[in-house]
């Protein structure tokens, strides 16, 4: 794979109004999700949800790509179609995450390591083959007294980089995901000097292992107050601090920066990307590659009940629009009214 297959993928997934959606939920994760509504995590109830978000007329134009889990790229919609196959259809490139899970790590109270790098070549040969053009691998840290850890730092940026080495090899954008949760009762200030240390031993690990950067993505939390904290900062304010973490840590050649909403509420999300594409050009695209916030009033419409699945489709179609809208700074809430209206 020629380098500039991996430059022109990474720029698609962040081309102009439109961002990813993040269908990758692991089993447990997924499990979680069907729990809030009621319905039985079962193969064909998973199957059934992603073909609804995947058949989505329109989305098109707000989607660029899709992060499938391993299960969903070997499934197929009503009508037979591979899903990577339909993705590809509308215009939508197929990822995969390939990470197995933040496990604790060793000796480190609390803090984790993501594993999956034993037989990773041989996998993204398979899933190159059926189809994915781009893959994911998330590694996470949480703020305490005295964590992150350098050791919990430097272990994850030292395998964070030998996922994209390996992705690269293969011909796959991986896209890089380090995030800092939000678990807590830390402050935004505290947010931002965690990010900032995990971001910059990532770029010195992708460096020292050779990543082409310009075939990359970055996936990232935004510097955010904690769930618990009890001053928690403003749109603005989470604007203009996530974007001095990235100014900071992240190389211009990086395409773009795609981020997670880990738990924000959908329209604080859509807000908040919003705010930092008004506050004019950057160096990246900035991006979104949502899972909860593109999906969750969907998953509440759609209740696991096939007669509702167009109702879920739009209010799929609506976070999608509002986020595509955020992507160059056009978004207001009173879009939202409108829509509730
Ligand atoms: P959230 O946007 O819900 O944090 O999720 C992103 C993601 O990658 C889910 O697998």
């Amino acid at each position: 794979m020629a380098a500039k297959d991996l430059h022109e993928t990474a720029k698609a997934l962040v081309a102009e109004g439109k961002g990813i959606l993040a269908a990758d939920e692991s089993d447990g994760t997924i499990k979680k999700r069907f729990d809030s509504i009621g319905v039985e995590s079962t193969e064909e109830n998973r199957r059934a949800y992603r073909g609804l978000l995947f058949t989505t007329e329109g989305a098109k134009e707000y989607i660029s790509g899709v992060i499938l889990f391993d299960e969903t790229i070997r499934q197929s919609s009503e009508d037979g179609t591979a899903f990577p196959k339909l993705l590809e259809s509308k215009g939508i490139i197929p990822g995969i995450k390939v990470d197995k899970g933040a496990k604790p790590l060793a000796l480190a109270e609390g803090e984790t390591i993501t594993e999956g790098l034993d037989g990773l070549r041989d996998r993204l040969e398979e899933y190159y083959g059926l189809g994915a053009r781009f893959t994911k691998w998330r590694a996470t840290y949480s703020i305490g007294s005295d964590t992150p850890s350098e050791y919990c730092v430097w272990t994850n940026a030292h395998a964070l980089a030998r996922f994209a080495a390996l992705s690269q090899e293969q011909g796959l954008v991986p896209i890089v995901e380090p995030e800092v949760l939000m678990d807590g009762e830390h402050t935004i200030e505290q947010s931002l000097k965690a990010s900032g240390r995990v971001l910059q031993a990532l770029y010195v690990e992708l460096h020292d292992q050779r990543i082409d950067l310009r075939g990359t993505l970055l996936k990232t939390n935004m510097a955010l107050s904690g769930y618990d904290a009890s001053d928690r900062a403003g749109v603005e304010e989470v604007a203009q601090e996530t974007l001095e973490c990235l100014y900071r840590h992240v190389p211009a050649a990086v395409p773009g920066i795609v981020f997670r909403s880990g738990g924000q509420s959908d329209e604080d999300a859509t807000a908040h990307l919003n705010a930092m594409n008004r506050m004019g050009t950057h160096p990246w695209e900035v991006s979104f590659s949502y899972g909860r916030a593109l999906q969750a009033p969907a998953l509440k419409a759609w209740g696991g009940d096939p007669a509702n699945v167009e109702k879920a489709q739009e209010a799929y179609l609506h976070r999608a629009h509002m986020n595509g809208l955020a992507r160059s700074g056009d978004y207001s809430p009173e879009m939202e009214e409108k829509v509730a209206a």
